[in-house]
């Protein structure tokens, strides 16, 4: 059975190139981004966990951890670092899972046959601290994925999270957010949104990014 938005993250105990990991344990309170690569000592694959190495701060200020897989074991993990340290401008910073066995790979379906039935495809998961699913994407082996594009998901969940609110297309942080339609009550949109709104349409209401609750600071 796949996984589906809203799922419970599967738990699982698996090595890595941080010791054993218990996932929902290792994540407690914290949002979770588990990615899965194809295969060590590849190209692409090299340059995405640079990238993710070098976003750490970004990672830390959304209150997230980083986690990604390969089906390689632990050694060519450990040799792969070094190549990792040396041609990105920074040392892996995140753990490896070793999943050798796939069995991290068979649970959360990163293999699909017809693309291979060796390695696994570029899987995202973005977990939230209850260790629900919030985003999956599925990228193929040949294109390296947009890692921004991660954080700004991660950027649109907290906040509509805390707020009534969604985000528009190609939204960032700071720009202009749609009051969710089934907010209609104007005394409590005049509370929420002190700030006022747009109507372009009954459905379509634009007001500015609500400023961050006390929780959310
Ligand atoms: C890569 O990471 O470069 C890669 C892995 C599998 C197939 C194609 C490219």
């Amino acid at each position: 059975m796949s996984i589906r938005l809203g799922d419970i993250a599967p738990d699982f105990e698996q090595d890595s190139t941080e010791g054993k990991i218990n996932f929902h344990a290792w994540k407690e309170g914290k949002w979770a981004v588990l990615f899965s690569h194809p295969k060590d000592y590849t190209p692409v694959c090299t340059t995405e966990l640079g990238s993710v190495a070098r976003l750490k701060p970004e990672w830390e200020k959304r209150n997230v951890k980083v986690i990604g897989l390969s089906v390689d074991g632990l050694t060519d993990h450990q040799g792969w670092s070094a190549d990792i340290k040396e041609t990105q401008g920074t040392a892996l910073n995140f753990p490896l899972l070793a999943d050798g066995d796939k069995k991290v790979s068979d649970l959360y379906g990163m293999i699909h046959p017809n693309a291979s039935d060796t390695f696994t495809v570029r899987s995202v998961f973005i977990i939230d601290p209850a260790n629900k699913v919030r985003l999956l994407l599925t990228y193929p082996a040949a294109t390296g994925r947009n890692f921004q594009e991660i954080l700004r998901v991660i950027d649109s969940l907290q906040l509509t999270d805390n707020h009534k609110v969604a985000t528009p297309a190609n939204w960032k942080q700071g720009e202009d957010v749609i009051i969710v339609p089934a907010l209609k009550d104007e005394a409590q949109i005049k509370l929420l949104f002190p700030k006022g709104y747009k109507a372009v349409k009954p459905y379509l209401r634009i007001t500015p990014q609500p400023a961050p609750t006390a929780s959310e600071k």
